[in-house]
């Protein structure tokens, strides 16, 4: 197996303020091998300078480390990132179901003409190396997702099967590997991609399913659960999801996508019972509220084609979970800033008419 992007490499993270971005850069720069890292965020609501003051208030990793605020859809800003850049990791997005329904364009214009900005950088870059002017083309990762592969009513997703996006965030994913997929075919770029899954942990913006009813549920708030709640999803606990990403970065085959499957799929329903266990609350906080139009049931992946490459995920839900609430718990600045700027009015949109209509929930017989 070849290591292409070994100790030392100089990379560049998109979105690297965000919650899974920011859990990669940390660990890349806290194993202190002497990879160099530039994070490129446009700090959108979901990212925050405060995910990367582990790195930047060391002393050793903040020498490795850079930051850039900015847009991967300008080119001016690209272009020289790229040009310094042993591998381009996009881990930048628009990323909430829900907002893409209230408001898709943001998600097409990252998710299509940014991808589009970088695939042009990296692909100067590559001609720039068949002409001797630097030793080798860029690498390029595409971070995307199990929800290209759309409603799974059974069985495991494959890297080969068909896409079939229903929500806008879905449909500018699904768009984003497309490019992707075309600049290999076209160009030859040097590009793999990563499919994971739901993902859950530390630093994730309260928006997310996880993150919103343990912070709700720590302050007695409603806990909104989108219609009969036995959607099922398959969750990764974020360091995972992260150690995938790097994975297929230095051992990923080029042109070729990899699923990065959680540890376990779950109910919405037995995921609540969960987290009521763990914030010490009971299902009278939770409201059966109208679902999300258009809501996937269920996603599920094959993770076998990764794990032949010799990567399984290592931290199962039992311990993951317990340990995210922990974090919010012990957080609650975090939280707040987290639920500032358009957080309210975000709030009032999303669940306003939402809980009004609401209705209490009562435990199915195996749920505590
Ligand atoms: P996030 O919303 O926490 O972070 C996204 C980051 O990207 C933020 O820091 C934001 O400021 C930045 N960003 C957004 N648009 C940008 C732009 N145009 N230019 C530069 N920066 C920009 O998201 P996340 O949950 O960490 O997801 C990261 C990636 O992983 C996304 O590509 C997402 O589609 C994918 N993914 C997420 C999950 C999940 O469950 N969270 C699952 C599978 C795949
Ligand atoms: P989410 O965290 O938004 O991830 P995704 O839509 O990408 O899977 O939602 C996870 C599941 O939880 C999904 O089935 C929708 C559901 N959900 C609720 O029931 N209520 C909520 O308030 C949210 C945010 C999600």
């Amino acid at each position: 197996m070849t290591d292409r992007i070994g100790p030392g490499a100089n990379l560049l993270v998109t979105g690297g303020a965000g919650f899974i971005g920011s859990e990669l850069v940390r660990q890349i720069l806290g194993r202190r091998d002497g990879t160099r890292v530039t994070v490129l965020d446009k700090l959108t609501y979901a990212g925050n300078r405060a995910n990367l003051a582990a790195v930047e208030t060391d002393e050793e990793q903040a020498a490795r480390f850079a930051f850039v605020r900015g847009d991967i859809a300008d080119p001016g800003v690209v272009g020289p990132l790229v040009t310094q850049a042993d591998a381009v990791v996009n881990v930048a997005a628009e990323t909430h179901v829900d907002r893409s329904i209230l408001d898709p364009e943001a998600f097409l214009r990252t998710g299509v003409i940014g991808v589009h900005v970088l695939l042009e950088a990296v692909r100067r870059e590559a001609e720039r190396a068949k002409a001797g002017e630097r030793a080798t083309a860029p690498r390029y990762l595409q971070v995307s997702t199990d929800e290209v592969y759309g409603d799974i009513p059974s069985g495991h997703s494959t890297e080969s099967d068909p896409f079939a996006p229903r929500s806008p965030y879905a449909a500018a994913k699904a768009s984003s590997e497309l490019l992707v997929g075309a600049y290999r075919a076209t160009f030859g770029l040097d590009v793999v991609t990563t499919r994971g899954s739901n993902t859950y942990g530390p630093f994730q913006h309260p928006e997310k399913l996880i993150p919103l009813f343990t912070t709700n549920a720590l302050v007695g708030e409603p806990l909104p659960m989108y219609g009969d709640g036995m959607q099922v999803r398959d969750w990764l606990y974020v360091s995972d999801h992260a150690a995938g990403i790097e994975f297929v970065l230095r051992h990923g085959e080029a042109g070729e996508a990899y699923n990065v499957a959680g540890a376990r799929l779950l109910p919405n329903r037995e995921v609540i019972a969960r987290l009521l266990e763990a914030t010490g609350r009971d299902w009278s906080l939770v409201r059966t509220v109208p679902d999300r139009p258009g809501h996937d049931r269920r996603y599920a992946m094959d993770g076998s084609k990764l794990a032949a490459l010799g990567w399984a995920p290592a931290v199962d839900f039992e311990r993951g979970l317990p340990d995210t609430v922990a974090w919010y718990r012990t957080h609650p600045d975090w939280v707040a800033g987290a639920r500032s700027g358009d957080w309210d009015s975000y709030y009032a949109r999303q669940y306003g008419d939402r809980l009004a209509a609401g209705r209490s929930v009562t435990p199915l017989p195996t749920e505590p």
